[in-house]
């Protein structure tokens, strides 16, 4: 028998940083500062990304891009990439994204898939939700408490089966 469902996902909005907690504005200007460090001669597309971790580091990255397109790699994956091979095991508790540059709209930032599977693998294996702040450059910042809310069905290793 046919059954319509739904699903909702909730996020919040704020219109400038100095309306979100402390550590959260900081994380946020690592985002701001680090978009400078994008390689991005391609796109245009500056985007800069920051994870704290459960001990208090901040880790960064930033989109670096390549003359053969799909060999760069996004800014969110830069940083937790480089977070989890330098501090493996620390639970990574919040996840900062800035984007600004000549070809962007402002509309509100929007990770891809594929940073958004990558996100949610790591919120699976810590077995602790991270909360992921987006901010325009207009400031506009959009708050999601966990990565499901960005990735509702998320493909996990929960639907491997053991060996
Ligand atoms: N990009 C990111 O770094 N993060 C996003 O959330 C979206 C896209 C990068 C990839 C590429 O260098 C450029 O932005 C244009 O797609």
């Amino acid at each position: 028998m046919k059954q319509e469902r739904s699903i909702s996902i909730q996020f919040a909005q704020f219109d400038a940083i100095e309306e979100l907690p402390k550590e959260e504005q900081e994380l946020l200007t690592k985002a701001v500062e680090t978009s400078k460090t994008a390689y991005a001669p391609y796109s245009k597309f500056n985007v800069g990304a920051a994870v704290r971790l459960e001990n208090g580091l901040i880790v960064t990255g930033s989109n670096q891009e390549n003359a053969a397109y799909p060999s760069g790699l996004c800014a969110e994956r830069v940083a937790m990439f480089a977070a989890s091979a330098n501090q493996p095991n620390k639970t990574m508790t919040t996840l900062a994204v800035y984007a600004k540059g000549i070809t962007i709209s402002e509309e509100q930032i929007s990770p891809c898939g594929s940073c958004r599977q990558v996100m949610n693998e790591y919120e699976v294996k810590q077995n602790h939700e991270i909360k992921v702040l987006l901010m325009n450059s207009k400031g506009m910042i959009w708050v999601f408490q966990s990565t499901l809310d960005l990735l509702p069905f998320a493909f996990t290793s929960k639907a491997l089966k053991k060996a």
